[in-house]
């Protein structure tokens, strides 16, 4: 496993053979089975795979966790080695922003709703180093989570936007057995927390099933996902949402597919979670 945080030798690298195809999954490091499952996706479906690990500050905003963000290359780089990863780009911050850096990539309509609101600037972050890790790596298939939702319809729209010849492979959201979705942030949590935690995916759930048996006001699919969550005591919760996955815009009565999401407080801890339903 080559690992380097130096453009140029990921360009020789990458470059070497060009009939080969790329994986190439984005990450900020702190690795989970989440990350590991794109991994294996990746693995799966290419000759070759990249991983990154660049945790990038311009996705987080003045007030977030961005010193405090978990980190542990070396646990990481284990990991990668053992799923059999081909090249791991480990760039620090003067690589992706020299100086002189003056670019950004905005994504106008998607990235304004649900974590656009909650985060200003953050998706404009997200596709601006997305942007220039695809333009550095150059992979024929790119990986991500389907427990980022919004992450993944502000970057496929970048991605047809600005025309990148990259595959947009979106994964399902891997989750503990109480169901909870595995996120860095998870290491946050008190015990307490932890415990309270998995009320983020019983109020999805429990708005499924309601969806399941022919329920569609939009109204009704939010109340009972905020009751659900109110019934927790350490949770607070931020927003919830049922949007129509291709606008973001927010159903009044649901004609088509579903996506449900939502944050919730415990203490600082500050988790998200999603299902996409099939209208
Ligand atoms: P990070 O939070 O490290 O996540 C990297 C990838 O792993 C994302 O595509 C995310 O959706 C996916 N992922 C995280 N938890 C998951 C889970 N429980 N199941 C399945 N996939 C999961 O997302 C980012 O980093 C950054 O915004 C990045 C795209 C790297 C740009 O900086």
């Amino acid at each position: 496993m080559d690992v380097t945080a130096d453009i140029q030798t990921v360009r020789l690298l990458r470059g070497a053979d060009p009939a080969l195809s790329w994986g190439f999954v984005p990450t900020m490091g702190y690795l989970h089975a989440g990350h590991l499952a794109l991994v294996e996706r990746s693995k799966g479906e290419n000759d070759c795979t990249a991983v990154s690990i660049y945790i990038n500050p311009a996705q987080f905003g003045p007030q977030e966790d961005l010193a405090n963000y978990p980190r542990d290359l070396q646990r990481d780089l284990e990991l990668l080695r053992t799923a059999g990863v081909d090249l791991v780009f480990t760039p620090d911050d003067s690589v992706i922003y020299p100086a002189d850096f003056q670019t950004k990539v905005i994504v106008e309509e998607v990235s304004r709703p649900l974590e656009g609101s909650a985060r200003p600037g953050h998706f404009t972050g997200v596709a601006t180093v997305v942007a220039k890790l695809f333009n550095i790596i150059q992979p024929t298939r790119a990986y991500f989570g389907q427990k980022d939702a919004q992450q993944t319809i502000v970057l496929r729209q970048m991605v047809r936007d600005l025309n990148f010849p990259v595959e947009m492979v979106i994964c399902p959201t891997v989750r503990e057995a109480d169901g909870l979705a595995l996120s860095s942030r998870n290491s946050y949590l008190t015990p307490e927390q932890r415990v309270a935690a998995p009320a983020l995916y019983r109020a999805l759930t429990i708005a499924q099933t309601a969806f399941q048996q022919g329920e569609r006001r939009g109204d009704t699919l939010l109340t009972i996902m905020r009751d659900t969550v109110a019934a927790e005591p350490l949770a607070r919760l931020g927003y919830v949402s049922a949007a129509n996955p291709l606008t973001l815009a927010e159903w009044d009565h649901v004609d088509g597919d579903c996506l449900l999401s939502l944050t919730v407080f415990f203490g600082r801890t500050r988790l998200i979670d999603n299902l996409l339903l099939q209208g």
